[in-house]
């Protein structure tokens, strides 16, 4: 056969042979009654559409041609597998509260092929439930009063107490700067500036753009760069390891830096491959997240004088109350009185969306409000949908941070219905048995780094930048901000 010959051949069986696929796979599912939707090409599916970026105070254009067609439930083939799409928040709470059950975690294999297979988001079951009591031991509320909270404060400040007078610079690194330092304190005990720590945010960097690229493992490509990155990280914090281990044989006791890494070789039994896998997802899932948040604050609050206004009305009452006192350092009491600060975190989570939506797939044929999901199939339920749905917030797209408050006789919005805040449409941390281990600590570092931003500075968003959902959320330009020092006190 001459070269177009065999072209010409393969693209025919080839074309053939998925024509069959189609129809065994259609065949196979005649007996169930699938929600509406659009399979797409074979393999590929819908999935460009459904990654292409968006503005994320938006669900985007595909979600949205997909709700207005099929509804909030609706089929397609993303990630190269049959998926159930809902942005239903009654169907999200049912997928979540069934982990185990009738839904499994299933994140896509590149995932797993750079977070490790050890990685809590990836593990289901036994193991996932043991590495789960690690990390709700460390971020326990008690280790966030005694241990993480006076740390919060004095990354925070490190932070800000660097930012010069009339300068611009991109508050998204800033505030990586803030949470990296923070997780990397916690976990291994290492102090920011130090040769060490900077050289692992470097790689850490490049570990970050694997993870979120598309997974080809081929020459020049970030996914490779990012495995490779994920060597060296590991290799480093195994050289933390078995330091700890000589100190620890050496009896030196004194050394025990409280940390994640001490922790679990004192009190754990797991194994070093484990351990590495668990201390680079937390680092992961601890610092991305966060910063994020924070810089999204940091973006929506400019848009809102009146709230600005109301937290610094706040957080001078707080700091008038210390200077009183002759305290210098934010306790857990005055924490518990930022109670504006918390309804524009809630507000900033809701409106910004962090995570968008999770990965999860059928372990039973699961059959929800006439419709029928087949085991084996993804599951994507989609946290937004319910906090940018106008039947449950009013306005959704607007920042509205008194939304929140429970008596509803302040702000703007005071004559608006105020949202139901028990009704469970507003889940930014997941739920169910993988609800986030980290979000008392996320709220934390936001109220804490908005106490002292807005003690401390006036800014601007310099150059207009936006969040973008790709789907992780990201400002194409870094947020760049201005600031200007004050002093309201
Ligand atoms: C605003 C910031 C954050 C957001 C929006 C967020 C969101 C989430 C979500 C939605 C999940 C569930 C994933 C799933 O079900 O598949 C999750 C899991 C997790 N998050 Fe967070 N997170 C944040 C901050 C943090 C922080 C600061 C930590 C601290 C280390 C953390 C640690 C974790 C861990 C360990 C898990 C896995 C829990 C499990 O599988 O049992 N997160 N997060
Ligand atoms: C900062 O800029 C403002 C005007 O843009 C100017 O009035 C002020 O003097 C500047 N401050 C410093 C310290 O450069
Ligand atoms: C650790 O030990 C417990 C029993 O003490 C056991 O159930 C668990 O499977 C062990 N974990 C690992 C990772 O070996
Ligand atoms: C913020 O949302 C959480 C649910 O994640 C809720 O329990 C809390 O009451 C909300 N805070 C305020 C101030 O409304
Ligand atoms: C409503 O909340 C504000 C602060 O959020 C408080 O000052 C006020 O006393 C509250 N009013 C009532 C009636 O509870």
């Amino acid at each position: 056969m001459s070269d177009s010959e065999l072209i010409l051949f393969s693209i025919s069986s080839i074309t053939a042979f998925l024509l069959i696929f189609i129809f065994i796979k259609t065949k196979q599912y005649s007996n169930f009654n699938l929600p509406p939707g659009n399979m797409g090409w074979p393999f590929l599916g819908e999935t460009l559409g459904y990654l292409k970026p968006y503005s994320a105070t938006t669900l985007g254009k595909f979600m949205q041609e997909h709700i207005e067609r099929y509804g909030k439930i609706y089929k397609s083939n993303l990630f190269g597998e049959p998926t159930i799409v809902s942005a239903d928040p009654g169907l999200n709470r049912f997928i979540l509260q069934n982990e185990g059950k009738f839904f499994e975690c299933s994140y896509p294999r590149s995932i797993g092929g750079i977070l490790g297979k050890w990685s809590m988001l990836v593990l289901v079951g036994d193991m996932h439930r043991d590495m789960r009591v690690i990390s709700l031991n460390f971020l326990s509320h008690a280790r966030l009063r005694t241990h993480l909270f006076s740390e919060v404060e004095k990354h925070t400040l490190l932070v800000l107490n660097s930012w010069k007078e009339n300068s611009t610079f991109s508050a998204q690194d800033e505030a990586k700067k803030f949470t990296f330092n923070l997780m990397a304190k916690h976990i291994m005990s290492m102090d920011p500036g130090k040769h060490e720590t900077e050289q692992l945010k470097k790689e850490y960097v490049t570990f970050m753009k694997g993870v979120i690229s598309p997974p080809l493992n081929l020459p020049g490509t970030a996914y490779r760069r990012a495995l490779k990155s994920r060597s060296s990280i590991l290799k480093f914090i195994e050289c933390k390891m078995e330091e700890r281990m000589r100190k620890m044989i050496e009896g030196n006791e004194n050394f025990g830096e409280e940390d994640l890494l001490n922790w679990v070789l004192k009190h754990s039994n797991l194994t070093t491959e484990q351990i590495l896998d668990l201390i680079l997802s937390l680092l992961f899932a601890g610092h991305e997240t966060s910063s994020v948040a924070i810089a999204l604050a940091i973006y929506f609050l400019p848009g809102c004088p009146l709230a600005i206004q109301e937290l610094q009305d706040e957080h001078i009452e707080i700091a008038r109350a210390k200077k009183k006192s002759g305290e210098i350092e934010l306790t857990w009491d005055d924490y518990k009185r930022m109670e504006f600060t918390q309804c524009v975190i809630n507000e900033t989570l809701r409106l910004g969306n962090v995570v968008r939506f999770l990965h999860r797939k059928a372990i039973k044929d699961v059959h929800f409000q006439g419709y029928d999901i087949p085991c084996g199939w993804k599951v994507l339920p989609v946290i937004a949908a319910g906090h940018l749905d106008p039947l449950r917030f009013d306005q959704p797209q607007h920042f509205d941070p008194w939304r929140w408050q429970t008596n509803g006789s302040r702000g703007p919005s005071s004559n608006c219905a105020s949202v139901t805040t028990n009704d469970n449409n507003f889940m930014p941390f997941g739920g169910g048995p993988r609800l986030c281990s980290g979000s008392e600590l996320a709220k934390l570092e936001m109220a804490i780094f908005i106490h002292h931003l807005i003690l401390n500075f006036h800014w601007e968003i310099a150059d207009a930048d936006q969040a973008f959902a790709h789907p992780y959320v990201e400002f194409p330009k870094g947020l760049p901000i201005r600031v200007q020092r004050h002093s309201l006190l």
